[in-house]
């Protein structure tokens, strides 16, 4: 399957074969994608929980005002991200070279350690920019999936042990074999208007 395809046949489904199994190397191969995403700094703010446990799920579908596909999918993921990854610069440069680590890790230390909005900003665009690469790899693993927000943050963050002063919650995300059709199909808006040039208000694209 080409991109193209894995993009157009990806939707948000929210309803699934209650039978079915994701294996622990299926789910393997979806993340080795999912963290080749790009972050800043390539600080990789992004982590994963992986529910399986059905009393875990019936907890966090409570929290997710009884959207039924956290249980009936055969995986629900809670996509997390660590507030403090500039923490990690140090070990993300590790292997560069020296001048590389001097100039880089300070440098990413004083960008980020006061700046409270910024790191809330940066975890969140790292872990949705891996839940999307996740997301359309599963396609072509033949797998659905359907991004969640609709969760109560701080439940679900109890629920699975996330400390909000280190780690948000991003998003769930619930993977498995689709059951039935997509309702009907969701419409974009077209390129022509949300693209233009140079200003929001410019020409739109050719
Ligand atoms: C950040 C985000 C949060 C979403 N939250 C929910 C949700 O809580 N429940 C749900 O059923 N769908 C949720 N969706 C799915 C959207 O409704 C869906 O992506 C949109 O309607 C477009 O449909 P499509 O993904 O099938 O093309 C969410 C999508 C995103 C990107």
């Amino acid at each position: 399957m080409d991109y193209a395809d894995a993009v157009h046949q990806r939707g948000s489904i929210k309803t699934y074969e209650p039978d079915h199994n994701v294996s622990d190397a299926d789910l393997h191969a979806l993340f080795e994608l999912a963290v080749r995403a790009p972050s800043s700094y390539n600080l990789q703010h992004w982590r994963f929980i992986v529910l399986r446990d059905p009393t875990v799920r019936q907890r966090v579908e409570d929290a997710s005002w009884g959207q039924k596909q956290v249980t009936e999918a055969s995986v629900c993921i809670v996509v997390a991200a660590k507030l403090d990854a500039h923490d990690d610069a140090a070990r993300v440069y590790a292997s560069a070279p020296p001048a590389v680590q001097e100039k880089l890790v300070p440098m990413i230390g004083g960008f980020y350690a006061t700046n409270e909005q910024l790191k809330r900003d940066e975890a969140i665009r790292s872990a949705s920019l891996a839940s999307m690469v996740l997301m359309n790899a599963a396609v072509t693993m033949g797998l659905a999936t359907c991004p969640m927000i609709g969760f109560d943050p701080k439940k679900v963050s109890d629920i699975v042990g996330l400390d909000e002063e280190t780690h948000i919650p991003v998003m769930l995300v619930t993977l498995g074999k689709q059951r039935g059709e997509k309702p009907y199909r969701t419409e974009r808006f077209p390129v022509s208007e949300v693209v233009t040039i140079d200003r929001l208000d410019g020409p739109a694209l050719g």
